[in-house]
């Protein structure tokens, strides 16, 4: 476990916030009652409304300020799609056979496991057992056999350092190469693993009753079936560039290794967006000058190679101008998504961004940054931003022959010179037969480069050859009565191009999960009761809190009934989330039960009540109270609650009560 403590310097205990989580039904296995499945979480009343709270906060940050096009598409999805993006090649993660017992690791994780282990044995260790979570199991802890427990050298000790910094550089080949050369065995059996396999992440699924085969997939993110509305979305926009699409909903993963809780899950919720730019115009952002002095805690991709994890912290303009971070536009997607997660309330310490190495980048993408929450696990990353280029665009029209590009009216024509080429059809059908086809295509893709130097040719030598990897040997030769390639002047008045996207994708449990360690502490001040439980809190903003206010009477008396009422009926009015605890409790142990559930505020209806029709409002992290009319309180909450003011502010303003929290 990562070492980190919370806001006020204690050390972090993930195992009583893991309880406190259970217990209060923020989440739970799914299918419990059958036993549980690896990976699935149920999210209980308290996840589940700060999830929906995320969202919103997400829709009114990105969508609405943005003006961006939401859509809401399909999960499943049939075959081709997944092929023609690459996914199906591609979308996977390299896994590790233990021979001997059967066990299947996440290569890149158990290479990470277990040079941790050594270098943590190394470091403060030595002559101790020492015990490394089993990766499919990790509340069972187990004895790793080939820790090293004696002190490594300083050279290995580096080694073993700098390879953890460029793991995700590695490929299966890579993997196989360290896993000898670290001599990792199996974790359990200690016998040699079998070699590093990829395994596709995706899962397969029947459409339809005729299928004999899976034809179709759950999507993997929710990307897909933006780009495939790409055209109605631009005709929708009025034909108007730059715009962005966007999309929350569930997406799947067979993950090898499912493990840490919520962050490693086979079914979750993704916040995607797709913004369109045209990569001519240097992929230069409107609101860049806005935002350009807004500082962010960089590692970059070359520091990472060079075997460290060092940050640095600069302004998102310096970052674009020394080409750290390659373009406005994804600058500009960065520092938006780094204020929504300081919105939201994550630790601004605990937050960095990471930039992907050559090898580590998905298939498509061209640069990406990945934002990275620290908590007890590591850094681990929650969101990426990457920049997928003109790839899914440019393979869904290729192979589907849909415009999925932008036609441009120009100011002015344009006129150049380009080769162009006539294949005389008549013949090259009968010659070619099946073949025709592939033979015309493989013509049409020629370069303006190519067709120049294969022009020479013609006139040189009467034929040409070019590149055919489907047919035969991978070469066909064409002779001057099939083709003619010409020089000639063209007008354009119209510009074709197929823009380039930049992608924020948000993995929204994982957020959440850091959101929970990030805001949780223990009190240690008098209001403590003697409920070991009871003391801790979750200092969840109210902006996105899940209940905002918890309704207290002092005590079941029938008085108090028509305050109650009343006060729930005028914040549910405001449309402020609240809850009523009018069990037996005393007031403390209720408003603890309540700073658990990261509940901002509290109102107690008391004997003062009745007479004069005051009451209080305390708030959560300072415990202070207040005292005013009620509906001097509701306005202050929706205020509060609202952000436009603060419980500084609040507590100047009002006057403070002092008594009757007691146990
Ligand atoms: P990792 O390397 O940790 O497997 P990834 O690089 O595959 O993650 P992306 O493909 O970039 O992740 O996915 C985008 C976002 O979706 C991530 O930033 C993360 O927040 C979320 N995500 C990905 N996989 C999972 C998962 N199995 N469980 C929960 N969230 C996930
Ligand atoms: N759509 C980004 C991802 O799934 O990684």
């Amino acid at each position: 476990m990562a070492t980190t403590t919370t806001k006020t310097g204690q050390p972090f205990d993930r195992d009583v916030l893991d309880s406190l989580l259970r217990r209060t039904g923020f989440y739970m296995p799914s299918f419990e009652i059958y036993g549980g499945e690896k990976g699935l979480f149920d999210y209980g009343p308290p996840l589940t409304a700060l999830q929906s709270n995320f969202v919103d906060l997400w829709r009114k940050h990105f969508v609405l300020k943005e003006k961006m096009l939401e859509v809401d598409t399909t999960i499943i999805t049939p075959e081709p799609v997944f092929v023609t993006s690459g996914h199906v090649a591609k979308f996977a993660d390299f896994m590790s056979k233990d021979p001997k017992t059967g066990e299947i690791f996440r290569t890149d994780h158990l290479i990470k496991q277990v040079l941790g282990a050594r270098l943590k044995a190394d470091q403060d260790a030595r002559g101790k057992t020492i015990e490394v979570e089993k990766p499919d199991e990790p509340q069972k802890k187990k004895k790793i056999k080939d820790v090293k427990i004696e002190k490594l050298d300083d050279a290995v000790a580096q080694e073993y350092n700098e390879t953890l910094a460029k793991l995700d550089n590695y490929d299966g080949e890579g993997f196989k190469q360290l896993i000898e050369k670290f001599e990792i065995k199996g974790p359990t059996s200690g016998v040699d693993l079998d070699p590093p396999k990829p395994f596709n992440l995706m899962f397969q699924t029947y459409i339809g009753p005729s299928a004999d085969k899976p034809n179709g997939y759950l999507r993997p993110e929710t990307a897909q079936g933006q780009f495939l509305n790409f055209q109605k979305l631009l005709e929708f926009n009025k034909q108007k560039m730059p715009f962005a699409s966007a999309s929350i909903g569930k997406s799947f993963r067979n993950e090898i290794s499912p493990r840490q809780g919520l962050l490693r899950v086979r079914e979750f919720l993704m916040a995607e967006i797709e913004h369109y730019v045209d990569p001519e115009a240097g992929k230069k952002h409107d609101r860049f000058e806005d935002i350009k002095d807004t500082k962010l805690t960089l590692l970059n991709r070359h520091t990472q190679l060079a075997g460290s994890e060092k940050t640095e912290v600069m302004t998102i303009g310096e970052a674009v101008a020394n080409k750290v971070v390659d373009n406005e536009t994804l600058g500009y997607f960065i520092v938006r998504i780094q204020d929504f997660l300081l919105k939201l309330g994550i630790d601004p310490s605990k937050l960095r961004f990471r930039q992907h190495m050559a090898n580590e980048m998905a298939h498509y993408a061209a640069d990406c940054w990945d934002a990275e929450l620290y908590g007890s696990y590591g850094w681990i990353e929650c969101v990426g931003c990457a920049d997928r280029s003109a790839y899914d665009l440019t393979v869904h029209m290729k192979k589907t022959g849909a415009p999925l590009v932008v036609r441009e009216n120009l100011p002015e024509p344009r006129k150049f010179k380009e080769y162009q080429i006539e294949l005389n059809k008549k013949k090259l059908g009968p010659k070619f037969r099946k073949d025709a086809k592939a033979v015309e295509t493989a013509v049409e893709e020629l370069s303006q480069d190519m067709r120049e130097k294969l022009s020479l040719d013609l006139k040189d030598s009467g034929k040409i050859t070019i590149d055919t990897p489907s047919i035969g040997n991978g070469k066909t030769e064409l002779e001057k009565d099939l083709i003619s390639i010409e020089q000639r002047e063209v007008t354009q008045h119209v510009r074709e191009y197929t823009p380039n996207v930049i992608e924020p994708s948000f993995g929204i449990g994982r957020i959440l999960y850091h959101l929970l360690e990030h805001t949780f502490w223990t009190r240690q001040s008098a209001e403590a009761t003697d409920e070991p439980s009871a003391r801790n809190v979750l200092s969840i903003p109210p902006l996105i809190a899940p209940i905002k206010v918890l309704i207290v009477p002092l005590s079941n008396h029938a008085d108090f009934k028509p305050f109650l009422r009343q006060l729930t009926s005028t914040l549910d009015d405001l449309d402020i989330a609240n809850s009523i605890d009018d069990s037996s409790a005393s007031i403390g142990k209720r408003y603890s039960r309540n700073d658990e559930l990261g509940t901002p505020f509290g109102i107690t209806i008391d004997f003062q009540t009745v007479k004069d029709k005051t009451i209080t409002l305390r708030e959560r992290d300072s415990t202070k109270q207040v005292r005013a009319s009620q509906e001097d309180i509701c306005h202050t909450i929706e205020a509060l609650v609202r952000g436009r003011e603060t419980w500084e502010q609040v507590s100047k303003r009002l006057p403070e009560f002092t008594s009757q929290e007691v146990d």
